[in-house]
């Protein structure tokens, strides 16, 4: 049978290569995120059978509702892919960029994450996919908002394993960790290294999710620098 995919932030970047990939590998795809242009652009490129829904993570009631929507247009779910995510904190520490961060990353992802949980507790299986960030792993002085969400995104993540674990659920999670990716979030940046194209970064996760790995670093030597920055002891970490 068909299965069916949800990308949450599928408008641009790595959620939009997403839609392509899954698209490409024969899913029925519904995708939300607030640009609803961008999507109904993405529609008539890919297929009609495209579901789309403006979807903004921060607002939970209206998010849940086109969630319901789009679930129905498909006629059920497989997989929910949350891309949905926001930055630009690089650098400064304004307030406003800070709560949206917090708003977005933390409270947005965990009204989905939240979500998916029930629905596919409810319906006795499914796979629940959140990119988070190789800066999960500890805070960083460009953006202490940005990666502390990404803590709270992997953490959120291991505590629903283990807990759908010990439910004994048949529902798959898995944690999406790339390092520096080429999408609109980091244009104009200079330091950065070891960059991925949206398109390699979504056939990698793809092939995380069918391998169904609990944590993917995207690409794959990231995992060494999480290691290198886990390990470092504190009074040097901070001279970074
Ligand atoms: N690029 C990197 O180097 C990198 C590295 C590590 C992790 N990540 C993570 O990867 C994910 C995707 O980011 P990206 O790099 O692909 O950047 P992007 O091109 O800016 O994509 C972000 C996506 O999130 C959506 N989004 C933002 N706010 C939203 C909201 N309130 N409600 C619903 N959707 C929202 C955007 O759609 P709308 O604006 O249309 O709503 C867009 O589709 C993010 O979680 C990011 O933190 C990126």
């Amino acid at each position: 049978m068909e299965k069916r995919a949800i990308v949450i932030g599928g408008s641009s970047g790595i959620g939009r290569a997403l839609v392509r990939e899954l698209h490409a590998q024969g899913y029925r795809v519904g995708v939300g995120a607030r640009r609803y242009p961008l999507l109904e652009d993405l529609r008539s490129q890919l297929s009609e059978d495209l579901a789309i829904q403006q979807v903004d993570v921060a607002d939970r009631n209206t998010a849940l509702q086109a969630l319901d929507r789009l679930v129905a247009e498909l006629g059920g779910l497989d997989i929910i892919i949350v891309a949905a995510g926001v930055g630009g904190e690089h650098g400064g520490m304004q307030w406003e960029n800070q709560q949206h961060i917090i708003d977005v990353n933390v409270s947005g992802l965990t009204a989905i994450l939240n979500w998916a949980y029930h629905y596919f507790s409810e319906r006795g299986r499914g796979h629940i996919v959140a990119i988070s960030s190789v800066l999960a792993v500890r805070g960083n002085r460009h953006s202490p908002a940005y990666s502390a969400s990404k803590a709270f995104a992997s953490h959120y993540l291991q505590g629903l394993r283990q807990r759908v674990h010990r439910e004994k659920k048949p529902m798959l999670i898995t944690d999406i960790r790339p390092g520096f990716v080429d999408t609109e979030m980091v244009q104009g940046r200079k330091d950065m290294f070891w960059v991925t194209s949206p398109e390699k970064a979504a056939k990698l996760i793809f092939h995380a999710v069918q391998k169904q790995k609990s944590c993917a670093y995207i690409t794959g030597r990231w995992r060494l620098v999480a290691w290198l920055m886990r390990l470092l002891p504190e009074r040097l970490y901070k001279r970074l």
